[in-house]
């Protein structure tokens, strides 16, 4: 029975693994989950695992918070450790966190077959962090994943070999599909009957303190019209406890951030969504739910070709403007493209069993 270790760290890793590891669960493999610990509060990690019905990990290798370069060198030299130790056949990363480019490292180095879930992504823009863990990545994968054409034009234009690439579809997308029913059953009597769903964490929104109140004050006058609800992540939740002077107003709900059913289940039945996450621009997309992302460009461009995603960029004027079409009626409607459809773990197990 080929043995196989996921790695994961960062929250949007966890909704990927949930819908690989039960295929491949059904196929028989023994399979082992490590978690970084890049995400450790108990909201940004535990709760993902029992409500996606994901065992919990069978190593943490707690490596915690830090710089770019101690986050990456601690999970290198911990998994190197358990790596050598259980000697798979296949080690599966996801995504672009930086748990995921220090596995594939190691991986590179020691020599162990390495598969990339949600490969060839781009935003073409490598002061995000994100940019350089994906393009180091699929340059050392063995088997890279991708949820769509242009993810696959992109690895060939950096010289990837084509026998490596595999148009699956989209991983995330399969766990949203298991998930809906439920998640539609959730009560949310605490909020808002009509509401923005916001959630923002990019280091280029966030770290700064100018660029962070422009964005609050916007989300403030959006919120005399339309009441916002904000799971906040623990990055932006620090860099606002840094700002004097700020008020919040009721119509602004600041919660911490929730579970993915309860998250699902707010994403599906919001006016609009306004964001920076890449996970949320896609399931936005499939909910056909108009998503407003607070970013100069992103790596999923179908979301924005042919999904309900518009890039609103810094100029915070359209964000309003936009929010407003949007409350008159004249959102962007979206389509769902084409492999999202359920299926991408079920034919990424089938792949790899043959590997
Ligand atoms: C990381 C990923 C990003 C992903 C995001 C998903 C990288 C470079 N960044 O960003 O791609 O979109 O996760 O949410 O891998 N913190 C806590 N508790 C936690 C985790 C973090 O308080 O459980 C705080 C710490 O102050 C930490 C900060 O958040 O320094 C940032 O965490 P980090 O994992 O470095 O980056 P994210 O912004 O979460
Ligand atoms: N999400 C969640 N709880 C929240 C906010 C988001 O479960 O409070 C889920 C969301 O549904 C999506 C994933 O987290 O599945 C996206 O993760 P995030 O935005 O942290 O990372 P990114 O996709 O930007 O890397």
């Amino acid at each position: 029975m080929k043995k196989i270790i996921h790695v994961v760290g960062a929250r949007p890793n966890f909704m990927k693994l949930a819908s690989v590891y039960a295929a491949l669960a059904k196929r028989g493999f023994l399979q082992k989950i490590v978690h970084t610990g890049q995400h450790y509060d108990d909201k940004m990690s535990k709760v993902f695992f029992p409500e996606l019905e994901v065992p919990a990990p069978d190593i943490n290798l707690e490596v915690g918070s830090g710089t770019h370069a101690e986050q990456t060198a601690n999970v290198m030299v911990r998994f190197e450790r358990y790596v050598l130790k259980e000697s798979p056949e296949w080690v599966l990363v996801y995504g672009d966190v930086n748990s995921t480019v220090a596995v594939a490292l190691v991986c590179a180095k020691l020599g162990f077959p390495l598969a990339h879930v949600e490969a060839g992504l781009r935003s073409f823009d490598r002061s995000m962090p994100e940019e350089v863990n994906r393009v180091l990545t699929d340059q050392v994968a063995d088997l890279l994943f991708t949820p769509s054409e242009e993810a696959d034009r992109n690895l060939i234009r950096e010289g990837v070999s084509p026998k490596k690439i595999h148009l699956v579809g989209n991983v995330m997308i399969d766990t949203l599909i298991k998930s809906l029913t439920q998640a539609k059953r959730l009560s949310f009597e605490a909020y808002p009957k009509h509401y923005a769903l916001v959630t923002l964490h990019r280091p280029s929104n966030v770290d700064k303190n100018e660029v962070l109140i422009k964005i609050f004050t916007a989300l403030i006058k959006i919120s005399s019209r339309l009441p916002i609800v904000f799971p906040v992540h623990p990055r932006t939740r620090q860099r606002l406890s840094c700002l004097v002077n700020f008020e919040c107003p009721s119509s602004l709900h600041l919660i911490e951030p929730v579970s993915y059913l309860q998250f699902l289940g707010l994403e599906q039945k919001a006016a609009v969504v306004i964001t920076d996450s890449g996970g949320i621009q896609e399931e936005t997309t499939f909910l056909n739910v108009p998503c407003l992302t607070l970013r100069e460009n992103t790596e999923r461009p179908i979301t924005v070709d042919m999904g309900s995603n518009l890039l609103i960029g810094t100029d915070y004027n359209i964000l309003e403007r936009e929010v407003g079409l949007i409350l008159e009626g004249k959102g962007k409607n979206g389509k769902v493209p084409p492999l999202w459809d359920g299926k991408a773990s079920e034919r990424i197990a089938d792949i790899m069993m043959s590997a």
